[in-house]
């Protein structure tokens, strides 16, 4: 993907993207810690930790910890009878964290995909996986993982998502204890703040189930469709007007390819790092239609080489949406601050969590 466009955003990642881009030596003592953690066993004696309570952790994980354990401890299908000795692994928050700054790694060191990162689409992995929920059911949502298989993983709007899921693949061989569930909303917090995103504090508890709970097709958002579409999308999750466009803010991200949506091109000249600038240019810039041989959708007058869906334009275009629009575009701060809860509340849905609010980790991000 050699496009002109591609040069252009790769070439000004480089200003905004000082937070997510490390030295050579951050990066490998970073590899050389990730190794290290690597060698450590995880199923067949309990690890003995101590927890330096760290300030960055919240609260222990021990509940959810627990069901996490539970559920490995059951899915490895190694204990037969009850009178065995049970052989348990019951991660903790820094267990967790240990899964965090692999992924962190892996981003760092995978820098040829795409614009540079596979942020992006793992990010829009976490977001697919959760925004299947349907609050009138309590189906769908982030526990389940059932984008695993067919039919949910061929869905039209699912196109792309492979690409996340095998990233994520030798993490879950390095780590069989944690749910894909878990895994894929993990990666995607994590993805978040290493892009200089906010903290998107996270707690375990999914468990991941078969392919009777795939979710039927036409739950995700079509980007063809205008305000009216994302209320009834959004709202079968239990979303709101502001928290609507706080999530579309997401599209400051990564960007739309012509062979997964058919749609094509960034939103934002620095696609691997958060900014409110998917707002600022919804605003300031002119929009016209793109005139080509596909889907209909918005470039920028001035370069021509950025987009917007018609969902995207929908938000200038409502009367309820556009002043959330401006709010964000204007206060980056007030834009994170409301990001950070509502993608909280998205990766939440429909989670059985055994464990309380206060035990959410906030993980440290690579340095
Ligand atoms: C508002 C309704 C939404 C619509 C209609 C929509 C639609 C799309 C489409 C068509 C793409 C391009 C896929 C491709 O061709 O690769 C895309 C990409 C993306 N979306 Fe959305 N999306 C919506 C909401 C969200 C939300 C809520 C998030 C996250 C919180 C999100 C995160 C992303 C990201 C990060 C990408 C870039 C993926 C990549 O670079 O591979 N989107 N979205």
């Amino acid at each position: 993907m050699a496009s002109a466009t591609r040069t252009l955003t790769r070439a000004l990642r480089s200003a905004p993207t000082t937070q997510t881009l490390r030295s050579a030596t951050a990066r490998r003592a970073a590899a050389q810690g990730f190794q290290q953690q690597a060698r450590r066993g995880y199923s067949n004696q309990a690890p003995k930790f101590t927890s330096n309570n760290s300030s960055y952790i919240w609260g222990g994980a021990a509940a959810a910890g627990l069901l996490g354990g539970f559920s490995y401890f059951v899915l490895s299908g190694q204990h037969d009878t009850l009178a065995e000795e049970p052989k348990q692994f019951t991660p903790k928050a820094e267990d967790y964290q240990e899964v965090y700054d692999a992924i962190a790694q892996r981003l760092i060191d995978e820098d040829e995909y795409d614009d540079g990162s596979y942020g992006p689409v793992v990010l829009r992995l976490g977001w697919h996986a959760s925004g299947t929920y349907d609050a009138a059911t309590g189906t769908g949502g982030s526990n389940g993982a059932t984008m695993r298989f067919a039919p949910e993983k061929d869905h039209g709007a699912n196109a792309g998502l492979k690409a996340a899921r095998d990233f994520l693949e030798p993490i879950k061989k390095k780590f069989p204890w944690i749910t894909y569930s878990d895994l894929w909303t993990l990666a995607a917090a994590c993805a978040v703040q290493e892009m200089g995103g906010p903290d998107i504090p996270w707690r375990p508890g999914r468990s991941d189930r078969d392919v009777s709970f795939c979710t039927p097709d036409g739950r995700l958002p079509d980007g063809s469709k205008e305000q009216n579409h994302l209320r009834a999308i959004f709202g079968r999750m239990g979303f709101k007007d502001q928290e609507i466009v706080a999530l579309s803010g997401a599209h400051a991200l990564g960007r739309c390819h012509a062979d997964r949506s058919g749609f094509d091109g960034p939103w934002t000249f620095s696609p691997i790092t958060l900014t409110n600038d998917y707002f600022k240019l919804l605003v300031e810039e002119d929009w016209q239609w793109k005139q080509w041989n596909g889907p209909k959708q918005y470039e920028d007058k001035t370069t021509k080489t950025l987009m917007m869906l018609p969902t995207d334009m929908a938000l200038v275009k409502d009367s309820v949406f556009m002043p959330w629009v401006k709010t964000y575009a204007e206060d980056c701060d007030k834009f994170f601050e409301d990001f950070s809860k509502v993608v909280v509340k998205l990766f939440e849905l429909g989670v059985p969590f055994t464990s309380s609010e206060k035990e959410r980790i906030v993980f440290k991000r690579t340095e």
